[in-house]
C-alpha cells in the first residue's frame, strides 16, 4: 500500500470517480460533483480528529487491532468504531487487511506513530487540538470577517489574534514545516559564503519552539542562536534545544519584539511564520527593526506564505498561500503577502532581495543591505 506520509501530497484521495460519468451528463451536474468534493473536505479533519480525540491513534501505535479490539480498549460502540476506522482507511491514514477469522485488521503505519503522538518532534497533535479549539468555529466567521474586513473597533486592519494560550497548544504542531526550510536555507547560506571557520550569530524573531534555530545550529557548528518569544513559549524552546543537543548554543529570551530592543551583531535575522500575522504597516516596522541590529554583510531570511505572482500564478504554493490567507482572515487578521509587497518593505528599510527559495509549503526570501 502507498502510505500518504511518503507521497508528495496527502490529498490523493479522490472521492468522485469522474470516469464513471455517463456521456449524457451535462456540465452543471459534473460541476456540482466537483464542488461537492470540496464541500466534503470537512470530512477529513472530522474523521482524523475524532480518532485522535478518542485515543484511537495511541491505541493503534501499540499494535494493529480489529474494530472489536479497539472498541473494547477505547470503550466505544463496536459498529461506530468500525465506521470510523473505515473512514480512516478511506483517507489512507490506516491500512486494512483481513485477519485469519476474516475480520478487518487496522494498522497505523510506523511513520504516522509520531505524527499523532502529543510529544513527537513533528507531531500534528497541536495542530489537531488547535483546529478543534479554534479553527472549526473561526471558519464559521469568515463571511462576517469578509464583510467587516476583520478590523479593530477603530477601523484599522488587525494583527492575527491567536491567543498565547492557543498558540502554546499549537506550537509543536507546525514543527514539521522546518526541515525542508532549514535544509534549503542552509544550502543558500553556504552559497553566500557561510562555510566553516567563522562564528556567526542567528536571531530567531518569534522563535516558537525554536525548531528553525535548532536545526540550523546542527547545520552550522560555529553558529550561536538567540530566540525571542513570549514567557510561555521560551521554556518550550529551551527544552527542545536540549532534546536536539544544541542547548549550549541556543539562548531563549523572553522579549516582546515590538517594545524591546533586539540587540546587535546579527549575522542572520530569521522570521518564520511571522510576517503572515502582520499588517503591511507592522511588516515594514519589523524590517526596520531587523536592519538596525544586522552586521554589514548580515542576511535577513523570511520563511512564510509568500505569493510569487511572477513565478507561476497557479503554482501549488500560491494556491496554498491564498487559502492560508483565507484561514488567517477566518481567525482574525494577517495575510499571505506577495513578493512585490516584501520588495517594497525591504526597499523602505534599505534592504534588497537577494534570493527566493521554494519549499513545499513556504517560500524563503533572503535579503541584504542595498
Ligand atoms: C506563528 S508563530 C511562529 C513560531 C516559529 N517561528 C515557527 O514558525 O515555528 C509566531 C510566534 O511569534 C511569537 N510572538 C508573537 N508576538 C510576539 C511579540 N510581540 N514578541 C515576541 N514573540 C511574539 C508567538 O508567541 C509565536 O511563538
Amino acid at each position: 500500500m502507498t502510505v500518504p506520509a511518503t507521497t508528495a501530497s496527502a490529498n490523493l484521495t479522490p472521492l468522485v470517480d469522474t470516469t464513471a460519468f455517463p456521456e449524457a451528463v451535462d456540465g452543471e451536474v459534473r460541476a456540482a460533483h466537483r464542488l461537492y468534493e470540496h464541500l466534503i473536505g470537512i470530512w477529513a479533519p472530522g474523521v482524523i480528529e475524532a480518532a485522535q480525540d478518542l485515543g484511537a491513534f495511541a491505541a493503534l501505535t501499540v499494535g494493529p487491532a480489529t474494530a472489536a479490539q479497539l472498541a473494547e480498549v477505547l470503550d466505544t460502540d463496536l459498529r461506530a468504531t468500525r465506521v470510523l476506522l473505515d473512514g480512516l482507511y478511506a483517507y489512507d491514514v490506516v491500512e486494512r487487511s483481513r485477519g485469519e477469522d476474516g475480520q478487518a485488521v487496522y494498522t497505523l503505519p510506523a511513520e504516522l506513530h509520531g505524527v499523532f503522538a502529543p510529544d513527537g518532534l513533528f507531531s500534528l497533535a497541536g495542530k489537531i487540538g488547535h483546529d478543534r479549539n479554534v479553527a472549526w468555529n473561526a471558519w464559521r466567521r469568515l463571511a462576517e470577517n469578509v464583510r467587516s474586513g476583520a478590523r479593530t473597533a477603530e477601523g484599522a486592519q488587525q494583527l492575527n489574534q491567536i491567543s498565547e494560550e492557543d498558540y502554546t497548544s499549537l506550537v509543536r504542531g507546525i514543527n514539521f514545516w522546518a526541515p525542508p526550510i532549514t535544509r534549503s536555507l542552509a544550502g543558500a547560506l553556504r552559497e553566500l559564503g557561510w562555510t566553516t571557520g567563522r562564528s556567526r550569530t542567528l536571531l530567531d524573531v518569534g522563535c516558537g519552539t525554536g525548531i528553525y534555530s535548532h536545526l540550523l545550529l546542527r547545520e552550522f557548528p560555529e553558529l550561536t542562536a538567540r530566540g525571542l518569544d513570549a514567557e510561555r513559549i521560551i521554556p518550550i524552546a529551551a527544552r527542545q534545544a536540549g532534546q536536539l543537543g544544541v542547548a549550549e548554543r541556543f539562548q531563549g529570551e523572553v522579549v516582546d519584539f515590538w517594545s524591546e530592543d533586539w540587540g546587535s551583531g546579527t549575522d542572520l535575522a530569521l522570521f518564520v511564520n511571522i510576517f503572515h500575522l502582520q499588517t503591511p504597516e507592522s511588516a515594514r516596522e519589523l524590517l526596520l527593526k531587523a536592519v538596525k541590529g544586522l552586521t554589514e554583510d548580515g542576511v535577513i531570511a523570511i520563511a512564510d506564505h509568500i505569493v510569487d505572482e511572477d513565478g507561476g500564478e497557479g503554482s501549488v504554493q500560491n494556491k496554498f498561500f491564498r487559502l492560508f490567507a483565507a484561514s488567517m482572515l477566518a481567525t482574525g487578521g494577517g495575510d499571505a503577502f506577495t513578493v512585490h509587497d516584501y520588495d517594497q518593505w525591504l526597499a523602505d528599510a534599505g534592504l534588497r532581495r537577494i534570493g527566493l527559495l521554494d519549499t513545499p509549503m513556504h517560500r524563503v526570501l533572503l535579503a541584504r543591505r542595498s
